[in-house]
């Protein structure tokens, strides 16, 4: 096997693994639970309108692709785990929603150059592992003046860090992959992108999460549903001292990002970058 092939095929199983991490537990319910108005968040920071062919990258269920079909779009909903489409399938049909749905690698994508007017993504593309060849994609795959626009979790807030606290009890990353919260750091993402963009808004905001009675009902929900708490989890499955510290560092962040009055049940505040920019050329 030459090193290309062999990199080729690593790049492949780590692929596989992180679809079938987002397969498990239920992200469906979750991001229509948790935080169902992200997507039409980004969908109107981008401008998303009637006869605009668009291009959602690490789709899932549709979060942000179902809200962009809505407003008259011409929508292609992309993702590595495809069985997160049924999911939105349905919910799109329910809602009167025309889309199609294709399975992508953010970093690989199975379209033309310049093919879309507005490339998207809501906490999606940032779990892509190699940051600056997702980045060239998402480029490539907008025409020149069309609209790039990323909804992502930042390092500092909640599930940035959620991804520090769970990192000690995860496997180390695999070579060459960078941490997803990365994406939420304007620096970051305005260094991937360069000179190939201009018009760059960035904004911070939070979005807020009080579905939550106490810390430890958001603990067994993420236990329960998220993948990559899944994940971590499965690694020191037969560790019950370490899965105990996890219990409590879920908990423990919580109860710090509460920001209730104790009475009424957690409330969380989850920072996330809202960047928008139009493509050069
Ligand atoms: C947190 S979910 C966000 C889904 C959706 N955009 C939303 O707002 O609910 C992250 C998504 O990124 C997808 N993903 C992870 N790695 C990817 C990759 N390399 N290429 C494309 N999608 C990827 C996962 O399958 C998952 O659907």
């Amino acid at each position: 096997m030459t090193m290309q092939n062999s990199a080729a095929e690593a790049d492949r199983a780590l692929k596989s693994k992180h679809r079938a991490m987002w397969a498990q537990g239920d992200y469906p319910s979750l991001a229509a639970e948790v935080i169902p108005d992200l997507g039409a968040i980004l969908v109107e920071a981008c401008g998303v309108g009637s006869g605009r062919r668009v291009l959602d990258v690490g789709a899932g269920s549709g979060n942000a692709a179902i809200p962009a079909a809505l407003a008259g779009a011409d929508v292609v909903a992309s993702d590595l785990t495809p069985e997160l489409f049924e999911a939105g399938r349905a919910v799109a049909e329910k809602q009167g929603a025309h889309l199609t749905w294709r399975e992508a690698d953010a970093e690989a994508l199975p379209f033309g150059d310049a093919e879309f007017d507005t490339v998207m993504s809501c906490v999606g593309v940032m779990f892509a592992p190699h940051h600056q060849q997702a980045a060239d994609e998402l480029v490539r795959v907008c025409r020149p003046g069309g609209t790039i626009g990323l909804l992502n979790w930042t390092p500092q807030g909640f599930i940035g860090r959620m991804f520090a606290a769970m990192k000690p009890y995860a496997p180390p990353p695999p070579p060459g992959a960078q941490p997803p919260p990365l994406w939420g750091d304007e620096d970051h993402v305005r260094a991937l992108l360069g000179d190939r963009v201009t018009d760059v808004s960035a904004e911070r905001r939070t979005v807020r999460v009080d579905r939550f009675a106490t810390p430890e009902m958001f603990r067994d929900y993420f236990k329960e549903r998220y993948g990559p708490t899944i994940s971590v989890y499965k690694n020191i499955a037969g560790e019950p001292e370490r899965t105990a510290a996890l219990d409590g560092a879920l908990v423990d962040l919580a109860r710090d990002g509460d920001q209730g009055t104790g009475s009424g049940g957690t409330v969380l505040e989850w920072e996330y970058l809202l960047f928008t920019a139009r493509r050069t050329g």
